[in-house]
């Protein structure tokens, strides 16, 4: 699994006012982690607010950043009454724990010592990474959100220290808004990680300050982070078709594991062949194709295949002018001709 990008409905540490437009605009982008903080909006609308996430297809966080005991347990509590799916931050791991208890949220306390809003984390990395260790060993703690950038200690030593030191998810909160961040977040061997105000604010590294370009921005890094970025996107059979006439002359479209896509247009009648070691699909896209065998004759019509077994003689036959046919097979087709040469 890759690095996660959560991203929080929220700047300097407090849910915004327009947190519902702009959770369309998340969903629409395809964002699937989706936070929101204890702070900045009436419990009535982050409880809606959290529905439409999840009715969204996307995981729900909630980050607590009240750092006085009694709100914090005011928002574990309503964590639950949310129903939200993840539970980040807060400190008073004792009292939240047994509010949590047998609810399906989990659970990512911070770390270290907390102070001030927006968050500073306090505390040398061995104070810190002493707070993940024992945190880390609880029943009912899932994982850790560690306030990395937020610290007065080196983020990039702090986070390798903490991941290191607990087997359990570790979450990057805070200030992370460049992919220099996500890359070092990623080799820090971090779960994931949060961006809010960045994207809010326009700040993300893209081509507008829109927060649709935004956070397909923060998404292409993460994915290239992962190592999840395709070079492909969809090729229409009919624009491909249109760009050659040349019969009997298969075009490679593309390549899957050890076979070719071809796309090739047939007029008229093949020859008798063979394949000693690979197999054929022909998949008729335009027009008829007759294939004939040693035993029969089979009519494809649009939108048919058939596929011929390595060893199999057959002798393709476009039926009624030319035929438009995509091919899978090996790159390069030997033909055994049964009574000449040629390709198909
Ligand atoms: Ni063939």
């Amino acid at each position: 699994m890759g690095l996660r990008f959560i991203f929080m409905l929220t700047r300097d540490d407090k849910t915004v006012e327009e947190a519902e437009q702009h959770l369309k605009i998340a969903l629409a982008a395809g964002v699937h982690h989706i936070g929101f903080k204890d702070v900045g909006l009436p419990f009535e609308r982050l409880k809606k607010l959290n529905a439409a996430i999840n009715a969204g297809g996307a995981t729900s966080y909630l980050e607590v950043v009240s750092l006085d005991k009694e709100s914090e347990i005011s928002s574990a509590k309503a964590a639950v009454e949310i129903g939200v799916d993840i539970l980040l931050g807060g400190t008073n791991v004792d009292a939240v724990l047994p509010i949590l208890a047998g609810t399906n949220i989990q659970y990512f306390p911070f770390p270290g010592e907390i102070k001030g809003h927006p968050s500073v984390l306090i505390g040398s990395i061995d104070e810190v990474v002493n707070s993940a260790v024992g945190l880390a060993e609880r029943n009912g703690v899932h994982g850790l959100d560690l306030l990395a950038y937020r610290s007065t200690e080196n983020a990039t030593g702090l986070m390798a220290a903490v991941v290191a030191a607990v087997d359990k998810p570790v979450i990057m909160a805070g200030s992370i808004g460049s992919r220099e961040r996500i890359e070092i977040v990623r080799r820090s061997g971090a779960a994931g990680f949060t961006i809010g105000t960045a994207a809010l604010d326009g700040d993300y590294p893209a081509n507008s300050p829109k927060l649709e370009t935004q956070l397909r921005s923060i998404q292409r890094d993460v994915a290239g982070v992962n190592n999840h970025l395709s070079p492909h996107g969809p090729k229409n059979l009919k624009e491909t078709f249109a760009t050659f006439t040349e019969t009997w002359s298969p075009r490679l479209a593309g390549k899957v594991n050890n076979s070719a896509i071809k796309l090739a247009k047939f007029e008229g009648e093949f020859l008798w062949h063979h394949h000693d070691t690979e197999d054929e699909m022909f998949l008729v896209y335009k027009g008829r194709l007759l294939m004939k065998f040693r035993d029969r004759n089979e009519v494809l019509e649009e939108g048919e295949f058939i596929i011929i077994p390595h060893g199999v003689e057959h002798c393709p036959v476009a039926l009624g002018g030319v035929c438009e046919v995509l091919l899978v097979g090996p790159s390069k087709t030997g033909n055994i001709a049964t009574d000449g040469v040629g390709q198909a």
